[in-house]
């Protein structure tokens, strides 16, 4: 079994896919939700799915090895879906080419740090870009600039709001995310 461990700070509606997506497969089993705030939705999810779901303080991550320990216990990919930490070296180097993550615009585009949510799609708008998209790719020690596994675009019009740009960011994700996971892994 490949096993999957998702790291995610908020909503959660990625992880809710992935775990849906993985529920039945023979070779690809999600363990674990970890999430390093208390009060992210996503907690509320695996645990109506019965996915075992763990917090972790930012401490637990940066200081001593608690989430690194989680992590090489029950992962043999982690996976990142909509995660706002930085992912400590000591976990890149213990999982090389085995952490992916999701970015919702197309890299190395409005990447890096600060661009995340709604920021993205308000960037995105503001530079009057007539496209945008995904990126899902592996993770390094550098913010957004790992080795790109996909990408998929979809159109911007003149008369798309920020709003309208972040729901079709959303369904290419949906529809993308757990079957590029699996073709990564597989
Ligand atoms: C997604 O847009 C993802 O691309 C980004 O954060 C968002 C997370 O949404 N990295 P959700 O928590 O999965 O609903």
């Amino acid at each position: 079994m490949n096993r999957l461990v998702i790291l995610a700070s908020g909503s959660g509606s990625n992880a809710e896919n992935i775990i849906q997506y993985f529920k039945k497969h023979t070779s690809i089993i999600v363990t674990s939700v970890v999430s390093n705030r208390k009060d992210a939705f996503v907690l509320e999810r695996a645990k109506k799915l019965n996915i075992p779901h763990v917090y972790f303080p930012k401490k637990a991550f940066f200081e001593d090895n608690l989430v690194l320990n989680h992590l090489v216990k029950n992962a043999d990919y982690v996976i990142l879906a909509g995660f706002l930490l930085k992912i400590p070296k000591n976990i890149v180097k213990a999982f090389p080419n085995r952490i992916i993550n999701i970015h919702p615009a197309l890299l190395p585009k409005f990447g890096g740090k600060g661009m995340y949510g709604m920021h993205v799609h308000n960037a995105v708008k503001e530079q009057g870009e007539t496209e945008t998209g995904i990126t899902i790719h592996y993770v390094n020690e550098h913010y957004d600039e790992g080795a790109p596994i996909f990408q998929a675009t979809t159109p911007v019009l003149k008369t798309d709001s920020p709003e309208d740009i972040a729901a079709n960011i959303h369904l290419l994700e949906q529809t993308n995310f757990p079957r590029v996971i699996e073709e990564a892994i597989l």
